[in-house]
């Protein structure tokens, strides 16, 4: 029921409009919809909390795992009936389909979903301003003719035609390189992210410098393959080691990386960039070297133990994380052992798993020896099991220790704030004046299975 003037009205005028974003998945999805808000932003929308009060809202749509595309349905569902029930005054918001799904599917989102009014996807976002405009317009003469639909994956890339970034919180994200030519055969990134591209090593240390000065304390580089990350004439080490220098940054993270990409270089940044936190997520997906190359992942379980054990040997203290796939297309109960076996082996601080959830297109989907639903349920609560009780063991193991937390937010109770501490382990404490972006000393007193309890060392300023 799109396309009567009274429907509409709420998003026509040339009023500033208010705004809502929606992410779901993964840090890059967390990042690009900041950096959609910044831009909408830029043209003198407001950001509101709630889809209920919102004349645009962008659904930064996930593709990785199963209904994902449901998901997207049943939400735009959800805003439609809601502006029903808001009555003729309200208007229907002005819906933008973003992200991987988007990118997927393309013009068939608004085909299904009539009341979808942009489709745009994550190589396209720097547009949006115009393609909102677009759709107002298309508002504006009643609804006729197709959606606005901008999944092109242009060439120069977007980075260079995004606004500046506004005052960030003490941590910050900074997307360095995007895409994947991996092509494991389980995932949908390739198709809907696009070939890997990084950017230069000058616009990077410019944004971390930017990001600084606007109160970041830490950085996280973010990617889809953060460690394939090449400018053509740096290398990943060398990056890190450019980012760290920016005075007045205390803390560097990265995220995510492959185990092929751990080379040499990145193996010493970690014993001698004292800025470079001690935590490393790498996904090894399966502790099975049979199931490792049907999934294309070229490493191999033994490859992977010998990266972690390299660099244990640099960096004793480092904490590990990972992702796993459970129920490949043929995982034999022998094959789920060896993921469990390489639990026990590492002994991670925190791990993500997942059930293998086919992807159209991928070639695992077409995969003879597709498992049962319950067969996955059944391995995936023994991993979890597994990962739960390592994060516990992890988290007990560091009581005594006396380090930093820097301060990323308030807690639940009044004057309590929660920081992170080297291992990425989360602690709550009460420190009369001490901020947000605050370095604070403490002694780990206890630990439970998703943070620490902390005490801080000095005493509180008066
Ligand atoms: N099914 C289940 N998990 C998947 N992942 C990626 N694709 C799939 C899939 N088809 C997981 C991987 C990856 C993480 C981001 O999501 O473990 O590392
Ligand atoms: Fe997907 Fe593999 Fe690329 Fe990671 S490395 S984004 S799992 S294709």
């Amino acid at each position: 029921m799109r396309g009567k003037p009274s429907e509409t009205c709420a998003h026509v005028t040339n009023q500033p409009a208010r705004f809502h974003v929606k992410s779901f998945g993964c840090q890059m999805n967390v990042h690009d919809s900041e950096r959609m808000s910044d831009l909408l932003m830029g043209e003198g929308m407001t950001a509101v909390d709630s889809a209920d009060d919102a004349d645009v809202i962008v659904l930064n749509t996930c593709h990785i795992r199963e209904k994902a595309t449901e998901k997207l349905f049943s939400d735009i569902g959800r805003i439609e009936k809601r502006a029903r029930q808001a009555g003729p005054g309200r208007g229907k918001p002005l819906i933008v389909a973003a992200g991987c799904v988007a990118q997927a599917e393309g013009g068939e989102i608004a085909a299904r979903a009539p009341a979808v009014d942009v489709v745009v996807g994550p190589l396209a976002y720097h547009r949006l301003p115009a393609l909102v405009t677009a759709a107002r317009a298309r508002a504006e003469a009643g609804g006729a003719g197709p959606a606005v639909v901008d999944t092109d994956m242009p060439a120069e890339g977007k980075f260079g035609h995004l606004p500046a970034r506004r005052p960030t919180g003490a941590s910050a994200f900074l997307t360095i390189q995007e895409g994947c030519d991996k092509f494991c055969t389980f995932c949908v990134v390739p198709y809907t992210r696009g070939p890997e591209v990084s950017r230069p090593l000058a616009a990077l240390v410019a944004e971390a410098e930017a990001l600084v000065a606007g109160g970041a304390v830490e950085i996280t580089l973010i990617g889809q393959n953060v460690n394939a990350w090449s400018d053509g004439a740096a290398d990943f080490a060398t990056l890190l080691r450019a980012v760290a220098a920016v005075p007045g940054l205390a803390r560097l993270r990265y995220t995510t990386s492959h185990p092929r990409d751990m080379n040499e270089a990145l193996l010493r940044a970690h014993a001698e960039v004292p800025a470079l936190m001690p935590y490393l997520h790498l996904p090894v997906q399966s502790g099975s070297s049979r199931v490792l190359k049907a999934m294309n992942r070229a490493h191999t379980r033994e490859s992977y133990l010998e990266t972690l054990r390299a660099l244990r040997a640099v960096r004793p203290d480092i904490a590990l994380s990972g992702d796993f796939i459970v129920g490949f297309p043929g995982e034999t109960e022998a094959d789920f052992e060896d993921t469990l076996s390489i639990v026990e082996e590492v002994g991670y601080a925190q791990a993500y798993s997942f059930k293998y959830s086919p992807r159209p297109g991928t070639p695992a989907a077409a995969m003879a020896g597709q498992l049962d639903e319950a067969v996955k349920d059944a391995r995936l609560a023994r991993l979890q099991a597994a990962i739960g009780a390592q994060a516990l063991a992890f988290n007990k193991a560091t009581v005594g220790r006396r380090t930093t937390i820097l301060l990323e937010r308030p807690g639940r109770k009044p004057g309590q704030l929660i920081g992170k501490t080297p291992w990425l382990q989360s602690a709550v404490i009460e420190q009369p004046g001490a901020k947000i972006g605050d370095l604070v000393e403490i002694e780990i007193m206890e630990g439970f299975a998703n943070s620490v309890a902390a005490r801080p060392l000095v005493p509180a300023a008066a």
